[in-house]
């Protein structure tokens, strides 16, 4: 459920007519709704209540210290995968304390400073990182408790992209390997175990690989307790799915269920580290169309929105509802389009054939789902600048990413002297 909704003929964010956002901000634009990210945030921890469970978001999902905050007031953690979302968690407020830090490259100045701050976890994914650790964390006079993120070797069913669980993947020890390497970080300076880390893939929308993987997660636990390790956590990573095209993924309840009937007797803290399924629905990405055109064979709805803005359906055929911003009229029929954006290329295409009611130059268009993955992965492309973000909180907005000037784009260069005369 989210705070999008049609209103008196237009798309609201909560209580803010999108069309006034796009006017005032300009466009492209992302919009997030603050009620949509607490609901999603409460409805995910309060199906663990009662259960020793910490609830650490996946920063790379959206990183805006913004919603990063509004997350950090209901007690969010934060899972991060660099120094930059390790400042973003702290700069946010995210103590330290709820912060594990996930990723196979950690380079020892990003351990410097996790264990300056003191995070609760280091989810440690091979041998020679655990090496690494331990000769910094001595260094410093630290001691780094580590998870040691394992590979289940588990089918997650997502795409191929996004899948991290099966043996062939970069991601984790070998699962065969286990045993031996948890005994011998245990000899090392500097690391205390503390627990057990599985992340097998994201939007996953079915429960099944994740039952499979949690159950593994439990065998190796109370193998690694008679080997004489004091696990004392376990931390399930996060890819629960949400809806992008009607299809409704099992619901975090349901999830809880697989996970607490798996894990939940081992007395174990439980760490989730779920990413879109907090900001997915949270958010959309409002555009103008610049153009329609028919082409020889194909009507093409041209957006001022494009790939370097919103990734996902180049990068991974992802599907993104997009819904007029007027509120279509009912009995108007659709019409199949190309919904594409201005990049010179054939894969800046949102979508293909797309059902759409008849839209003209300068309507607005937004894609649905797009708070998680969006503006996290926009880049510079085409020299455009990066996409603003807006936040809506009931009948206000702000805006919490300004749209940069072109000028600023151009000044990151330099010409060598060389060139200058
Ligand atoms: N924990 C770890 C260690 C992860 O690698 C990820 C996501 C998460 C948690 C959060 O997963 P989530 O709950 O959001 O599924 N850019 C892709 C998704 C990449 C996911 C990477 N890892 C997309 O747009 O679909």
């Amino acid at each position: 459920m989210d705070h999008f909704n049609y209103r008196n003929g237009e798309l609201y964010a909560e209580d803010v007519p999108v069309a006034k956002i796009a006017a005032e901000v300009g466009t492209p634009v992302y919009v997030y709704s603050t009620a949509t990210l607490e609901r999603h945030f409460n409805v995910f921890s309060q199906a663990f209540d009662g259960a020793n469970a910490l609830v650490c978001f996946a920063v790379k999902a959206n990183s805006n210290l913004a919603v990063l905050k509004t997350l950090a007031r209901l007690g969010a953690g934060a899972d991060v995968v660099s120094e930059g979302e390790l400042r973003r968690a702290l700069a946010a407020g995210i103590p330290a304390s709820k912060i594990v830090f996930s990723g196979v490259g950690k380079k020892p100045s990003e351990m410097e400073l996790a264990l300056e701050v003191g995070i609760h976890q280091f989810n440690v994914e091979s041998e020679p990182e655990v090496h690494v650790l331990s000769d910094v964390a001595s260094r410093m006079g630290k001691t780094a408790q580590i998870a040691f993120r394992v590979n289940p070797d588990v089918d997650a069913k997502t795409h191929a992209k996004i899948s991290t669980g099966k043996a062939e993947n970069k991601f984790g020890v070998p699962w065969q390997d286990a045993s031996r390497i948890y005994g011998e970080a245990a000899k090392l300076p500097g690391i205390e175990i503390k627990g057990v880390d599985v992340h097998i893939g994201s939007q996953l929308t079915d429960l099944e690989p994740f039952a499979n993987a949690f159950d593994r997660v439990r065998e190796l636990v109370q193998q690694l307790r008679s080997e004489g390790h004091d696990i004392t956590r376990v931390d399930l990573g996060g890819g629960l799915g949400i809806p992008y095209d009607g299809n409704i993924p099992p619901s975090p309840v349901s999830y809880a269920n697989v996970a607490l009937n798996s894990i939940g007797n081992l007395g174990c803290q439980l760490i989730f580290e779920p990413g879109r399924l907090i900001v997915g629905n949270a958010g959309i990405l409002v555009s103008e169309v610049v153009y329609v055109k028919q082409g020889a064979e194909r009507k093409f709805v041209i957006l001022d929105a494009a790939m370097n803005d919103l990734v996902r359906p180049a990068m991974y055929d992802g599907y993104h509802q997009i819904d007029t911003v007027r509120e279509p009229d009912g009995s108007v029929s659709l019409e199949a389009a190309d919904v594409v954006g201005p990049v010179c290329e054939t894969g800046d295409t949102f979508a293909r054939g797309r059902d759409l009611p008849p839209v003209a130059a300068g309507d607005f268009v937004a894609f649905r789902s797009a708070g998680a993955y969006g503006a996290v992965m926009a880049s510079t492309y085409n020299t455009r600048p990066l996409v603003p973000e807006v936040l809506v909180n009931g009948d206000h907005y702000a805006v919490i990413r300004a749209r940069p000037e072109l000028d600023a784009l151009l000044e990151l260069d330099t010409i060598p002297d060389w060139l200058e005369s």
